[in-house]
């Protein structure tokens, strides 16, 4: 599976992806992440980015005719399943969207700056628009990787334990049960003895009223979809 992150702040994603499970994925050819500088797409003789908005009013805008560039110089190469856009007025980011992509071949992430891009970009190329959260961040780049991440992870090969995914919090609109270790006790707090039981049948049902109980006191939204209420 192969990313292209259009961005005017490369430094922004140089870390993410250089470490750890996402790393593993590009040295196994599991994962291919390209990140394009959309300065170096400008005409502009100062090599600028943005510009002051039609209308007036405080704030730049992204411009379009790098942005424009780049991608059809990318869609010239491939065809990408999405195009997305990380911005907080997008569709906020769900399991399932993650779930979906982690099966496609290319998607192209463009990151958001300023007041935004140009709409006539999202008009014609944005085939999706997605926040992570109803906060605003500097830019899309660390949304990007957020979206990289949650959707890389479920490449197949990607994890060592692979069943380890299907039981993750949301992936049945339930949160995770809590989880222990080494020792059975610790400064005097104990690991539920159920779980030291060997008994699957009952670790199993423990689990299950665990994770519904943390999902209604926690998340009652997603609680209502669990029981089918949304
Ligand atoms: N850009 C700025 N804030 C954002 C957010 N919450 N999600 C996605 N992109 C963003």
């Amino acid at each position: 599976m192969r990313f292209d992150i259009l961005t005017i702040l490369p430094e922004l994603l140089e870390g993410p992806f250089n470490v750890s499970m996402m790393k593993r994925a590009q040295d196994r050819g599991l994962l291919e992440i390209h990140i394009h500088n959309i300065r170096d797409y400008s005409t502009d003789k100062h090599k600028n980015v943005d510009d002051y908005q039609y209308g007036g009013g405080a704030g730049m805008v992204m411009a379009i005719q790098p942005i424009v560039t780049l991608i059809e110089k990318l869609k010239a190469e491939r065809n990408y399943d999405e195009i997305i856009y990380m911005t907080p007025d997008g569709e906020l980011l769900e399991q399932r969207h993650s779930n979906a992509w982690s099966l496609k071949e290319n998607i192209l992430i463009l990151c958001g700056h300023y007041k935004g891009v140009d709409e006539r970009i999202r008009e014609h190329y944005i085939t999706k628009e997605i926040s992570i959260g109803s906060y605003v961040l500097t830019g899309g780049e660390l949304a990007a990787a957020v979206v990289v991440d949650s959707i890389g992870r479920l490449i197949p090969g990607v994890m060592n334990d692979e069943t380890s995914a299907l039981t993750d919090s949301f992936q049945d609109d339930l949160l995770s049960p809590p989880v222990y270790t080494r020792p059975p006790e610790f400064n005097g707090w104990k690991v539920p003895d159920v779980l030291l039981s060997g008994d699957f049948g009952k670790i199993e049902l423990w689990r299950e009223q665990q994770a519904i109980e943390r999902t209604q006191t926690r998340r009652p939204d997603l609680y209502k979809k669990f029981i089918g209420e949304e």
